[in-house]
C-alpha cells in the first residue's frame, strides 16, 4: 500500500493528508515487529482514527463551502468508514497479525478506492472552484 501519482487529486492539502494516512497504515502493519514498544500499535491506531476524523472534516468543510453536489453521498462514505474503524478498534485492542491483515484488506483498500472514486472527483471540483475564484476581480476570496 503506497501513495503514487495515480492517487493524486491535485489539491495540495488533500494529497498531503492522503499520503500521511497511507503511511499510517504502513506503520500499523509494522507495529507488531517492534518488541521494544508494546504500545506502538495502540498509539498508532488511535492516531489514525484522529487523523481520519480531521481529514474527513476538512473535506466536508470544503464540500459545504463550495456546495458540492455529491456532498451527501461522500459524507455517507466517510461515516461508514469511521464506523468500521471504530468497530475494528473495539475488536482489536492489541496487535495481531490477522488483525492488521484484516485492517489492510478492508480499510486500507477502502481508502485507496475512496480516493480514486470520490476524492479525485471532489479534488477536481475544488480546483475548478478555486480557479474561478482566482479569476475573480482581484484574485482573492474573502469569504
Ligand atoms: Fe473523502
Ligand atoms: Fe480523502
Amino acid at each position: 500500500m503506497a501513495f503514487d501519482a495515480k492517487y493524486e487529486t491535485g489539491v495540495l492539502w488533500q494529497d498531503f493528508q492522503h499520503k500521511q494516512l497511507i503511511d499510517l497504515f504502513g506503520k500499523i502493519k509494522e507495529a507488531g515487529s517492534d518488541d521494544k514498544d508494546k504500545n506502538l500499535y495502540r498509539y498508532t491506531i488511535a492516531f489514525l482514527a484522529m487523523y481520519v476524523n480531521h481529514h474527513f472534516k476538512l473535506e466536508e468543510e470544503y464540500m459545504g463551502k463550495y456546495n458540492y453536489p455529491d456532498k451527501e453521498l461522500h459524507e455517507k462514505k466517510h461515516r461508514e468508514f469511521v464506523k468500521e474503524l471504530k468497530e475494528f478498534r473495539a475488536e482489536n485492542k492489541n496487535y495481531s497479525r490477522a488483525g492488521t491483515d484484516d485492517l489492510m484488506m478492508r480499510m486500507g483498500e477502502w481508502i485507496l478506492s475512496h480516493i480514486l472514486e470520490n476524492d479525485q472527483k471532489l479534488g477536481k471540483f475544488i480546483l475548478q472552484k478555486e480557479h474561478l475564484l482566482d479569476n475573480s476581480v482581484h484574485g482573492y476570496n474573502f469569504n
